[in-house]
């Protein structure tokens, strides 16, 4: 038993010890002051590299990442030696990259990229237009102004890191989640719809080897945001536009996520118009769920991982952090456990769920 489901019983013990104490000190357990915790996920140390599963049938399994993690060494070993696709969970987002205007700040952008490259890790660029990462000063300026920034700004970051990244996702949740228009962005209220376009070809010109992709969230099955992100790339797509793959970013509540089926029909949709589809920011919460937690964090993983094998097209799945140590959905949805890895970078079931699909079993 590990220490910390030790830890967990010997805990769960005296607290029902205390509430069975009868008269005196002992008083019964409010239920709702202390909330027994869920026993922790039955971890593995040192598996197998999850990327030598990816490569059997030749895709990318990456993370997003920190450069200030890096340095950790159990933070750096355990990237390395699982993966083999990064992305810049922020530091390559115009904000940190571009927070003053014409100063720009590569630092963090060219730690990550630097530290990859030197071990043979691909690089994915994320992302040169996002209306989450926008710095103030871009808000205020004219049509005109607006129109000039967006291209230097693409310009000037797409060449700092051409040949250094494979990929970029250029135009970030540009789709509003009611499903039918587009996000009413500073981009579309200042330029209109074709800032996306124009965003892509800027990007073509300034690296024309990048794979150029657009990225967003809850359009990984079927239903309405899915199919107006499939109708946006297919129309830029049809018009001549370099966009080369769309993300699917695939942040997901482990009690309920679209079915296996719906997201191999909806990869398969995209791909079928002569894109490449990639799972961009695969994270999986399950703090809602009580019973078979883990085992239901593992399926989704599975299913996932499946649907993307089911889809030639489908070349990578990168998950957004690796370790539940480090993840955004602490500080946006309340502390979870929603990754592969544990704090104790030990793989979770969900590491062997992703690991099983990809070698087809
Ligand atoms: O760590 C630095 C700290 O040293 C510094 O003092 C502070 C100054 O603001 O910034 C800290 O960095 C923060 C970083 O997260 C690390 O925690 C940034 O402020 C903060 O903006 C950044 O938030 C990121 C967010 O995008 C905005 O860029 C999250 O990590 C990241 O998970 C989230 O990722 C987005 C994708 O890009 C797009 N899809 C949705 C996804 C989740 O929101």
């Amino acid at each position: 038993m590990t220490s910390r489901l030790s830890a967990f019983a010997s805990s769960l013990f005296l607290s029902l010890l205390a509430g069975c104490g009868g008269g005196g000190g002992g008083g019964a357990i409010d239920p709702v002051a202390t909330p027994t915790p869920y026993p922790p996920a039955p971890a593995v140390a040192n598996p197998d590299p999850l990327k030598d599963a990816a490569l059997v049938s030749g895709r990318l399994v990456g993370t997003a990442v920190q450069s200030s993690y890096l340095g950790q060494s159990q933070y750096g070993d355990t990237y390395v030696k699982h993966f083999n696709y990064v992305t810049a969970e922020w530091e390559m987002k115009w904000d940190p990259i571009q927070k003053q205007r014409g100063v720009f700040n590569f630092t963090g952008g060219d730690a990550i990229v630097d530290h990859a490259n030197a071990r043979g890790i691909a690089v994915k660029g994320h992302a040169l237009v996002w209306h989450g990462a926008t710095p103030d000063w871009v808000n205020g300026l004219s049509s005109e102004e607006l129109r000039t920034e967006v291209g230097y700004h693409i310009r000037t970051v797409a060449k700092h890191f051409k040949g250094r990244v494979i990929a970029w996702d250029v135009v970030n949740e540009a789709v509003d989640d009611n499903g039918r228009d587009l996000r009413n962005s500073v981009f579309l209220q200042k330029l209109g719809p074709g800032y996306i376009a124009e965003a892509f070809q800027i990007a073509h010109e300034a690296d024309p080897g990048a794979i150029l992709i657009y990225n967003d969230y809850s359009g990984e099955g079927r239903g309405g945001k899915s199919d107006r992100i499939y109708q946006l790339v297919k129309e830029l797509k049809d018009s001549g536009v370099p966009i080369h793959g769309v993300g699917l970013q695939a942040h997901f509540d482990g009690a309920s996520y679209p079915s296996q089926a719906d997201i191999t029909w909806n990869m398969q949709r995209l791909a079928e118009l002569g894109l490449l589809v990639n799972v961009s920011e695969l994270d999986v919460r399950v703090k809602s769920i009580t019973t078979d937690r883990w085992d239901r964090q593992k399926r989704a993983y599975k299913d996932l991982t499946a649907a993307c094998m089911a889809v030639s097209r489908c070349h990578a799945i990168t998950l957004w952090g690796f370790t539940d140590k480090y993840s955004w959905i602490d500080s946006a949805f309340g502390a979870d456990d929603p990754l592969p890895f544990d704090e104790s970078y030990q793989a979770k079931p969900a590491f062997f769920g992703m690991q099983e699909a990809f070698l087809g079993r």
